[in-house]
């Protein structure tokens, strides 16, 4: 199977898949990154278990079988490249084996652009080799995906199937999160069973969902200045069996709620796309890192994402946080940062000389656990997972000699492509 994401999902999505099916016959699966011209960047898996089972993978943006490479010379025709694949021994027993009723196809070209004339010669092509293959883009049951490059034509089946990961989404909010996104949120972050989880851009509630069914917390906390975004944050939650969660209305900018200070503070906050298109937005992330440094607890980390990710990294280093995590993702058209930053499980000699006792910063309360890198936050970035005595000795130290990590590196032997368009500026 080729498994998709939004780009710069990978690794994550290839950490995923790494935990699913080790029931099957053919024990857990094995994720495969492949990146090349002609089919993009995907997680390839062997399945021997139930399809569904992908369905595990809550960063998958979609499922394919792949079918074998053709060549395409300079000038054939495409269209009859694809009407080949498609009449191939693999797709005929593909298609006859898994489709239950007629076997209705839509042409999609990965390229982008509808290309009516291709698909017209492509499916009549089809049609007089094997009439039960339908042309059907209404009703399809396959989605025949196209891609071209460096020569060659990859054709991959994908079976249109009722997806129930997200079917907790019962409303939307301008500038929602996509459902995906949040689910890698909720897992660069990782579960600790004493969190206090705070997204204070909360909107329809999707990272806290996710987190929520990721495993276990202590408080789940949402707030939005946007009451109506409340409600529908409540929709969600409630459907997604978090019904412990507090929401509260207020500005994300005015400190963290009342209570134990966050140890997770999760969050996609306005990126100045769709919404919030107000000029110093910059300045108000600033502030938000700023705010978010002293609102966590010792040992808390920041999970987020950044429309500003030099800027921001560099607030949060000001204000005492240390990135582990960084990585460049697709939102859908624009590029922006997860970022991951963690606070000293002990705050560092100098801030105690200041004296300054801001919230969050408390000494009294050194959490259990260790500050949140579980073993596989650590394997995800590539790294050893490091007993729990050497991890608290490097907290303690100001400097932070080793650079972050972007996410992924190393994931199941195979080297992950960084994320396209590093240098691609916000439009
Ligand atoms: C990108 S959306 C959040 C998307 C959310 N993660 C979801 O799944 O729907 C940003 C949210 O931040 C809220 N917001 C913007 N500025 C705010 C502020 N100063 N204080 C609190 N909430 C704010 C908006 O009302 C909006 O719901």
């Amino acid at each position: 199977m080729a498994v998709r994401c939004r780009r710069g999902l990978e690794a994550i999505l290839a950490e995923e898949l790494a935990t699913l099916d080790k029931g099957s016959p053919g024990g857990a699966l094995v994720p495969e990154l492949r990146s090349d011209p002609c089919g993009g960047t995907r997680v390839e898996v062997m399945l021997s278990g139930r399809l569904d089972v992908l369905f595990g993978a809550r960063t998958m943006l979609s499922i394919a079988l792949p079918l074998p490479l053709r060549k395409l010379d300079p000038g054939a025709d495409l269209a009859a490249a694809v009407a080949e694949r498609l009449l191939s021994r693999e797709s005929l027993e593909i298609l006859r084996r898994f489709t239950l009723g007629a076997i209705r196809y839509r042409i999609d070209w990965a390229g982008g652009g509808k290309r009516r004339a291709a698909v017209f010669r492509a499916a009549a092509a089809v049609e007089a080799g094997a009439p039960e293959l339908v042309n059907d883009p209404t009703q399809s049951t396959w989605d025949v995906v196209v891609y071209e490059g460096a020569g060659r034509v990859r054709v991959e089946l994908a079976p249109r199937l009722p997806d129930p990961r997200f079917a907790y989404r019962r409303g939307d909010v301008p500038a929602a999160s996509h459902p995906t996104i949040a689910a890698a949120l909720a897992r660069i972050a990782g579960v600790r069973a004493d969190d206090v989880v705070w997204d204070p851009f909360v909107g329809s509630g999707l990272e806290l969902c996710e987190r929520a069914l990721l495993g276990p917390y202590r408080r789940l906390v949402g707030s939005d200045r946007d009451p109506r975004a409340l409600e529908i944050a409540r929709e969600n939650l409630d459907a997604a069996g978090a019904r412990d969660a507090e929401l509260l209305q207020r500005d994300a900018y005015g400190g963290p709620p009342p209570g134990d200070a966050p140890t997770l503070i999760l969050t996609n906050p306005p990126l100045g796309r769709r919404v919030e298109r107000t000029g110093d937005l910059d300045a108000l992330l600033d502030r938000f890192v700023e705010g978010a440094a002293r609102a966590l607890a010792p040992g808390g980390r920041l999970v987020w994402i950044s429309p500003f990710p030099e800027r921001t990294e560099a607030v949060a280093r000001r204000s005492g946080l240390r990135p582990e995590a960084l990585q460049r993702v697709d939102l859908g058209g624009f590029d922006a940062q997860i970022q991951s930053f963690h606070k000293a499980a002990v705050q560092p000699q100098a801030s105690l000389d200041r004296g300054d006792g801001r919230r969050g910063d408390r000494l009294d309360r050194p959490l259990p656990g260790r500050a949140g890198r579980g073993p596989q936050q650590a394997e995800l970035r590539g790294e050893q997972h490091r007993p729990r005595r050497q991890e608290e000795r490097h907290e303690h130290r100001d400097d932070h000699p080793k650079p972050p990590r972007p996410i992924g590196g190393w994931v199941a032997g195979h080297a992950v492509e960084p994320a396209e368009g590093r240098r691609r500026r916000r439009g």
